[in-house]
């Protein structure tokens, strides 16, 4: 894969975009700066640049490309700014669907729909960016609307099955034990996210707090006050400490840290 096809340069309008946010390399890159990647999950967005530039001995030994990568794990910690980051090293437009807009009461609209994003993605190199991916993908004997449900997941089989060329296809979700089995099976790549740890917590901590005046080891000693929550509440509770500090007209403070927490209240 060529690492600058389709920089900064808009996206040719599509059929099937209106059901898509669009954002650039540089617009990914700007994102991701504060990004916090688990040692294993740096290793395996590492790997995958490696191979896509090695493509050519890949295809020589015959080992397929991976394309298809899901990603599980709780809310905020960081399954769709990885997305944005892998679209930045890729240097590869973001598509990231709206799922709303793609799900349709009418039957069969949500399988054409599907199509068209996957076609789209075929002929146009980008990061194909499914969120909440369980709604498409629910096991097909859990629900409701049968009928309705399996014939999205057998497009979407199909479309996994039929997946090539330079685009990669991202998927999230939350409810790893609701997808389907045969779904899962189809992603080359997956990547599991949970709450930081005590060394992703320092890190993020520093990374938050490294251009804005604060008191002396205010950031050690706050470290171990996010036991517990994620990176989307740490980024949230720091803001607000800002706020405070901004307000007082004094360095950011360990008890405008502890104020902010008790008021976001982040549930663990
Ligand atoms: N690993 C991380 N490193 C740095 N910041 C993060 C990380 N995870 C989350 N954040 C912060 O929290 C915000 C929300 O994160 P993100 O949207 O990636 O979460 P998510 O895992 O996709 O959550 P959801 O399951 O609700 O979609 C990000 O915009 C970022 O500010
Ligand atoms: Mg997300």
């Amino acid at each position: 894969m060529s690492k600058n096809k389709n920089n900064n340069r808009t996206l040719p309008r599509a059929k099937g975009m209106d059901m898509a946010a669009v954002y650039l390399p540089h617009e990914c890159e700007r994102k991701v700066k504060r990004i916090v990647l688990h040692p294993t999950n740096r290793q395996i967005v590492d790997e995958f640049i490696v191979i896509l530039d090695k493509r050519d001995d890949f295809i020589a030994h015959d080992v397929p490309i991976p394309n298809k990568v899901v990603m599980f794990g709780p809310p905020g910690t960081g399954k769709t700014l990885t997305a944005f980051y892998l679209a930045h090293r890729l240097q590869l437009p973001l598509v990231l669907v709206r799922l709303d807009t793609i799900i349709h009461s009418h039957l069969g609209e949500t399988a054409s729909n599907i199509r068209k994003l996957f076609e789209f993605a075929r002929l146009t190199p980008c990061v194909l960016f499914l969120d909440e991916f369980d709604a498409v993908a629910r096991t097909r004997d859990n629900n409701d609307e049968v009928k309705e449900m399996s014939r999205v997941v057998n497009t979407l089989l199909q479309c996994l099955d039929e997946f090539e060329g330079d685009s990669v296809f991202v998927a999230a979700t939350n409810l790893e034990e609701e997808l389907d089995h045969a779904v899962w099976r189809r992603f080359d790549t997956r990547m599991t996210y949970a709450n930081p740890d005590d060394a992703s917590r320092n890190e993020y901590l520093r990374l938050l707090l490294q251009d804005f005046a604060c008191k002396e080891g205010t950031d050690l000693q706050a470290a171990s006050l996010f036991q517990g929550c994620s990176f989307a509440d740490m980024e949230q509770i720091v803001l607000k400490a800002k706020r405070k500090a901004i307000i007082a007209g004094t360095p950011l403070s360990l008890e405008q840290l502890q104020g902010s927490f008790l008021e976001y209240k982040p549930r663990s």
